[in-house]
């Protein structure tokens, strides 16, 4: 099969031309292709096999069923067809950085933490695919593709098998590559555990630089039936113990001794590498498990910010007022009732009411527009001076405004139920000063793979960790303030209202806690993985998880209320508004349900799946696909508006403010449409994939990228006010809560930036 590998070079298959030779993989050999029609590049794997066989068609037909298989760390498969002498061929992305195995050549070591962010990135794809009822069978570092934002993909399905089918149960040839097979696999009996399995024997092969089990194929496929693999800590004493056990765990022979889920897996190793990273420190980070080394801070804002171990556990710190560093301009004054009536979320009119009664009294208003006068026809020394006094004035309303609201009814990712991402109360940080921000705090939170984000409560912040934890920091400081566990990762935002924090688990369970103590209030289970963050309206909690289904829970008690199935997997967030719940789903719908019955309203279809969080203002649901759209649908019918385009999958959800829909793109741009129209306003490029959803403050729009780095762009304009770099890529969204902002990075760390004091 390899030695003609060569002389395809140069031909035509299908529309694309193979330029270079890259591989070979499962079946057949990949190249580097060139798609004719498009001039785009793409990997096209020619399988060397005349479909004459039937376990030919049976391997060909399996990886072009992955197709369906979409998630950030599978390998897109973009096209497959038999060109002019039958020879059957796949098209995938093309992954310019290669395979792991070029990375890291045999024998060679991975630092612990890096072997963990690939593993987690594997186990997610995995357990997508195992929810599909997929097993790969060939997990192995060959067959994991470097990405040129440097995630990983999994690639070569082609010996995939589904896990029902009598077929692979009985198979007794068995495929796959033998220092990575299970027991069972090797009889012919692979399952989900099998690929568990595998993982784990890439991870011990990374740490220690070769696999367990080596010798002639027959030999190697004995010693997993039967030998221990040998210690890891003999070999590299710097690994814990409780690393060790967990890795060892999921070598069992027994499939049913291993994890229950690739998933748990791995969220138990990340939990014993936080806890227990390193032999020789372990018994002093045993003590306390995370935000362990939080950065020194560049900025000084509090004399003791940094988290220090010992330090004992502050308690709720009142509101900060950001008396010194707000400021507004003039003209914002003028549109603030405008800005606010935009904002449609359920609650909108109790929020609105709550802001307005905060919003500038009458004397306020009129000394702000004498002031103004006084700018107008003062000089510069009268101009800094009042400008102070408005910042004052300006810093104290809004920060009481958005207190007071969020006492009475709380806040949540994207700030309201209706999840237009929309901080409505930010008044003090603008497009004029924005540029200052800086880096006051940094904390360590387990959160790698993920996209979820903090949210901010009355000065506490709250994140989850992949570690199992929910953390409360004080949202200035950065100090700990509680930390509450839970069975399995967090990889849900959390929704706090009424004193209340809600977060889903990679448990399957929601769990509501006190916002003050970190109590748990209740637990309630799903079917399956939460990925999904809950939305809390009129006392229902909203959540969707990964058995299909939308459950709504009493935010009081946790009693389930109701549960509507869709037909995929949700990911995505809920929205509420107007007594009408929205959920996107993985198989390409946008579904409204009636929010107290569950009764499905009407449902929408886009040309691919929604990843994409819905956004509602003024009676109109926008929200993004992976057909590359921003869709925008009649909130109460279902009847599309408009459609707008992007260059690429639409993973980010969109936020709204002032008429304008800002949405990011897999192209590495961030978009601005018309809100009503679907007209393009303006789009920015950055250097990375805009997974992060955007937020909107204050004239100013908010967005991480794959880049590693967090923006700030002028709302109106798109022009590129700040910039601040982190360890990896962002693909949450950031927070904005009284003149701070704040994101998560995937080099496990969250971020917080203010202006100098
Ligand atoms: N080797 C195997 N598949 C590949 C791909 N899709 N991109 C780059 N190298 C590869």
């Amino acid at each position: 099969m390899m030695k003609d590998h060569l002389e395809y070079v140069g031909r035509v298959v299908g529309d694309y031309r193979l330029l270079r030779w890259l591989g070979g993989g499962g079946f057949g050999n990949v190249y580097l292709a060139e798609d004719m029609r498009s001039s785009v590049q793409v990997a096209v794997k020619v399988l060397q096999i005349h479909l004459t066989k039937q376990e030919d068609w049976r391997s060909f037909i399996n990886e072009a069923r992955t197709m369906r298989l979409r998630h950030p760390h599978i390998v897109p498969l973009l096209d497959f067809g038999l060109d002019r002498h039958d020879t059957p061929f796949l098209v995938m992305e093309y992954a310019p950085q290669g395979t792991l195995r070029d990375r890291h050549p045999i024998g060679t070591r991975v630092p612990l933490a890096i072997a963990i962010k690939y593993a987690s990135q594997m186990a997610s794809a995995l357990q997508y695919a195992h929810e599909a009822h997929l097993v790969h069978r060939d997990v192995k570092p060959e067959n994991m593709l470097v990405r040129s934002d440097g995630t990983i993909l999994l690639s070569d399905f082609g010996i995939a098998t589904t896990v029902h089918t009598t077929h692979s149960r009985t198979n007794k040839g068995m495929l796959g590559t033998v220092p990575y097979v299970s027991p069972e696999q090797a009889s012919g009996k692979p399952r989900a555990a099998s690929d568990q399995y595998s993982l784990a024997i890439v991870l011990y092969e990374w740490i220690s630089g070769r696999v367990p089990f080596e010798g002639a194929a027959l030999d190697v496929a004995i010693q997993h039936a039967t030998q221990l693999p040998p210690s890891l800590i003999a070999q590299v004493p710097d690994i814990s113990s409780e690393v060790e056990d967990v890795l060892f765990k999921a070598l069992a022979k027994d499939y049913k001794d291993r994890f229950p889920s690739t998933q748990a897996f791995l969220v138990t190793l990340q939990r014993a590498h936080t806890s227990a990273p390193f032999r020789s420190s372990a018994v002093i980070r045993a003590a306390k498990p995370t935000f362990k080394d939080v950065a020194p801070p560049p900025v000084k804002v509090q004399p003791s910010m940094n988290v220090a171990l010992t330090a004992p556990r502050p308690v709720l710190q009142p509101e900060k007022t950001q008396s010194e560093t707000a400021q507004v301009s003039c003209s914002s004054l003028d549109t603030r009732s405008q800005k606010l009536s935009a904002i449609p979320s359920p609650a909108n009119s109790a929020f609105l009411s709550a802001v307005r009664k905060y919003s500038f009294s009458k004397t306020w208003r009129v000394l702000l527009v004498l002031l103004c006068g006084l700018v107008i026809v003062g000089g510069s020394y009268t101009y800094v001076t009042v400008k102070n006094i408005q910042r004052k004035a300006v810093a104290k309303e809004a920060s009481n405004a958005y207190s007071s609201a969020v006492a009475q009814h709380g806040t949540m990712f994207g700030f309201d139920a209706a999840h237009t991402h929309t901080n409505s109360y930010e008044r003090i940080l603008d497009s004029d000063n924005v540029s200052q921000l800086q880096q006051v705090w940094r904390a360590n939170v387990s959160m790698q793979h993920s996209d979820y984000s903090p949210a901010v409560a009355r000065g506490v912040l709250y994140i989850g960790s992949l570690d199992g934890n929910l953390y409360a920091l004080d949202a200035i400081s950065g100090k700990e303030i509680w930390v509450a566990s839970v069975n399995a990762g967090l990889a849900s935002s959390p929704a706090i209202v009424n004193g209340t924090v809600y977060v889903g688990s990679l448990d399957g369970n929601l769990y509501a806690f006190d916002a003050s103590t970190g109590k748990k209030d209740w637990i309630a289970p799903s079917g399956g993985i939460i990925y999904s963050s809950p939305t809390v309206a009129n006392g229902i909690v909203y959540v969707g998880s990964w058995d299909n289904k939308l459950y709504a829970f009493d935010a009081i008690t946790g009693e389930q209320k109701w549960v509507a199935p869709t037909a995929a997997h949700t990911e995505a967030s809920p929205a509420v508004a107007d007594g009408v719940v929205y959920l996107g789903s993985l198989d390409n719908k946008l579904y409204a349900f009636d929010a107290i019955t569950g009764k499905q309203k009407w449902t929408a279809t886009t040309g691919g799946d929604i990843d994409s969080s819905p956004a509602i203002a003024n009676g109109i649901v926008y929200v993004g696909s992976w057909d590359n759209k921003l869709y925008a649908f009649d909130a109460m019918t279902g009847e599309q508006k408009w459609a707008a385009s992007t260059g690429s999958i639409i993973y980010s959800s969109p936020a709204i403010d002032n008429g304008v829909v800002y949405i990011g793109s897999s192209d590495y741009k961030l978009y601005a449409f018309d809100a009503r129209t679907g007209k393009q306003k303006w789009a920015v490029a950055t250097n990375g994939g805009i997974d992060s959803s955007p937020l909107v403050a204050n004239g100013v729009v908010y967005t991480g990228s794959l880049d590693h780095k967090l923006y700030a762009f002028d709302a109106i304009t798109g022009d590129q006010k700040w910039t601040a770099t982190t360890g990896d890529s962002i693909n949450s969204s950031p927070i904005v809560a009284n003149g701070m902002v704040y994101v998560g990075s995937r080099d496990d760390k969250l971020y917080a930036f203010s202006l100098p004091e």
